[in-house]
């Protein structure tokens, strides 16, 4: 017992550690790089893209990876072996239950499509995905049997793999393409720039509602799916104003 609450710990650790190396550099991305990059000649640009970006993106992904790989250990253990998710632990994990674990497993294969179809406009993916975040929590709570603490984490651990996957399958090999490009001098794809560049966003937005679900057990004024949803929303109203201000600082 004794070093499984050790292990737990270093789980935790190392999550924190390495969402922040994560995050950290998808800010620098989007806030700081993608500000600086328009202002670089070719010349510049071909000489210190394929320097840069390789090196930040190796930790970017492995942040990502590591992250994702200790969450979904503690997400096992606390909620699925320990049972910390229902409302009421003596009733054990039905089957619903054990599907909400799916849900956040396939989840990138449904915001996928979705991505690149319905929600296409980033006004509409605005509106759908605070509401689709909302009835999400409802999912938890009603299908899965969830408490609080239980469909908060879910929500987030559904966030963060969404993202983990926008990393591996979708910004790094669209940038692996971009980068090769800029270093042989040749335009890259705008196709390719505009994904990656528009996940990197999406993942930008998930995170800071993210980081609230990851931390929302010491909240318990916010223990209703709909306090939840409304935070979501101002995460990511947040996130907006952030962009905007992050387009006005200047360089000296
Ligand atoms: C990628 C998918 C992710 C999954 C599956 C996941 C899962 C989890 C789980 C299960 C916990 C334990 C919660 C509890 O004890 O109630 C947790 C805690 C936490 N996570 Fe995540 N997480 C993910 C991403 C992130 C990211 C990107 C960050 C950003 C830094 C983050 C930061 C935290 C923090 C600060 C805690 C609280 C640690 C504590 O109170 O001991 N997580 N996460």
């Amino acid at each position: 017992m004794e070093v499984m609450s050790i292990v737990e710990s270093l789980f935790r650790w190392i999550h924190v550690v390495a969402g922040v190396l994560w995050i950290g550099l998808l800010y620098f991305f989007n806030w700081v790089n993608a500000n600086v990059m328009p202002k670089l000649d070719g010349e510049t640009k071909k000489k210190l893209v394929p320097e840069l970006m390789p090196r930040a993106l190796y930790w970017f992904r492995w942040g990502a990876a590591f992250t994702w790989g200790t969450g979904i250990y503690l997400l096992l253990y606390l909620f699925y072996h320990h049972k910390l998710a229902l409302q009421d632990p003596d009733a054990g994990l039905g089957l619903f239950s054990g599907l909400m674990l799916v849900l956040v497993l396939v989840a990138p294969f449904i915001y996928d499509p979705l991505a690149k179809g319905p929600l296409k406009d980033p006004q509409t993916a605005f509106g759908a995905g605070v509401a689709l975040a909302t009835l999400l929590l409802f999912v938890f709570q009603w299908v899965g049997g969830f408490g609080f603490r239980g469909y908060s984490i879910h929500l987030g651990a559904t966030f963060g793999t969404i993202m983990a996957f926008n990393v591996w399958f979708r910004i790094w090999p669209l940038q692996r393409e971009i980068i090769t490009a800029t270093k042989n001098g040749t335009a890259p794809n705008p196709d390719a720039v505009a994904l990656a560049g528009l996940r990197s966003k999406h993942n930008t937005y998930m995170s800071v509602p993210l980081v609230f679900m990851m931390i929302a057990q010491h909240a318990t004024w916010a223990s209703s799916p709909v306090t939840l949803g409304v935070i979501v929303l101002v995460g990511w109203a947040l996130v907006y104003h952030i962009y905007d201000r992050a387009a006005k600082v200047q360089g000296f």
